[in-house]
């Protein structure tokens, strides 16, 4: 990194200032990092090329992430710039004298460990399923568990045609966890091989079926919240040619740098899905420090072995679990695999993984 002069900003802190704004306030983001007022501007500037930013909050409570870094390219506002200006992602203590007194949650009888805030441990293997032709299916997250953006639903395909399913006027992002599929989108059908992304836009009804007739397993995130699928008879057309593009598999020239963390994106607005977004991301053996999202969050673990933690409660996570995090809610997700983690999140309102606070 270079020294910074006037020219260069100064990095007033490695991550984002949470800020609740008031409606019609004019705010002033310092730009040059200078200011001993941060985020906002005290003056500081004047020897520097800089000028700062200024932003008028719309709404009473707006919450926004002023950027501290001062290197995000979405100013005033954190891009997920400042997770590039270092080597290894911020790690925490997993032995420190505070964590070692932080106790495993219980385990109930039923598929969800509950941590703090809302967020909680899901263990499709330990679900009910309900049943319709070869699909098994259960309720990841939903309205009755705590979240307000976006619900998910567990889907296990044996062999035999698989019926339709619509989400109605929604949208729904698929990951096939495992088996290769084939997808049918209101009458148009797509390959889609393990770990690809899939997008179903409002409106579309979809059948999933193992490709050669072999078992598929995959999730449905669904937003808004849906209590559970409209199964359909037949296959409806009226397939959104406005986006064709519906599926997006693995691709590893297409990962980007996290300090020592890498993630994909999948699922995007780069092929229409404005509203959620999935990536899939790798966790080295390490212990983030504690941090908060401003979206909703499901993180399902493909491999590896690790655990999360919110501010008094952890809990013991493997592959096939899924974490649900509530907006805001402090948490810290531990690999405790030498092989790191591999993890694909959905996030909602929201389409970058990599602005945090
Ligand atoms: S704090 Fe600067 S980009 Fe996030």
């Amino acid at each position: 990194m270079t020294a910074p002069d006037g020219n260069t900003p100064q990095i007033a802190r490695l991550k984002a200032y949470y800020t609740e704004l008031e409606a019609g306030r004019t705010y002033v983001w310092c730009s040059c990092g200078r200011s001993a007022a941060q985020p906002f501007c005290d003056g500081s500037h004047a020897a520097t090329g800089f000028r700062p930013v200024r932003y008028r909050a719309a709404a009473d409570g707006e919450e926004v992430l002023f950027c501290g870094c001062k290197y995000t390219g979405t100013p005033p506002f954190c891009d997920g710039a400042h997770n590039g200006l270092v080597d290894t992602y911020p790690d925490d203590d997993p032995d420190s004298e505070r964590n070692r007194t932080i106790p495993f949650a219980d385990v109930p009888d039923g598929p969800r460990v509950a941590l703090n805030g809302g967020c909680y441990v899901f263990s499709a293997d330990r679900a009910p399923k309900a049943e319709r032709g070869p699909v098994r299916y259960c309720t990841v997250i939903g309205p009755e568990h705590g979240s307000i953006h976006q619900s998910q639903f567990c889907f296990e395909v044996g062999a035999g045609d698989a019926p339709a399913m619509t989400f109605g006027d929604r949208h729904v992002v698929l990951f096939v966890s495992e088996g290769d599929a084939e997808v049918t989108i209101s009458g148009r059908r797509f390959a889609a091989e393990a770990h690809s992304g899939v997008y179903v836009r409002p409106g579309e009804a979809f059948a999933v079926t193992g490709r050669k007739g072999g078992p598929v397993r995959f999730l449905a995130s669904v937003c808004p919240r849906a209590k559970a699928p409209d199964w359909v008879d037949g296959m409806p057309d009226g397939f959104d040619d406005s986006c064709p593009v519906r599926v997006v598999p693995l691709d590893p020239a297409q990962r980007q740098g996290m300090a020592n963390r890498y993630f994909q994106m999948l699922v995007d607005k780069e092929i229409g899905s404005d509203v959620v977004a999935q990536f899939i991301g790798h966790i080295p053996l390490s212990k983030a420090e504690p941090h908060r999202h401003l979206y909703e969050e499901a993180l399902l673990i493909l491999s590896g072995q690790g655990c999360m933690w919110t501010e008094n409660l952890k809990a013991p996570v493997g592959a096939g679990d899924v974490i649900f995090l509530p907006r805001k809610q402090i948490h810290s997700l531990e690999a405790t695999s030498d092989e790191g983690m591999l993890v694909v999140g959905t996030i909602c309102p929201g389409d970058n993984p990599a602005i945090n606070y």
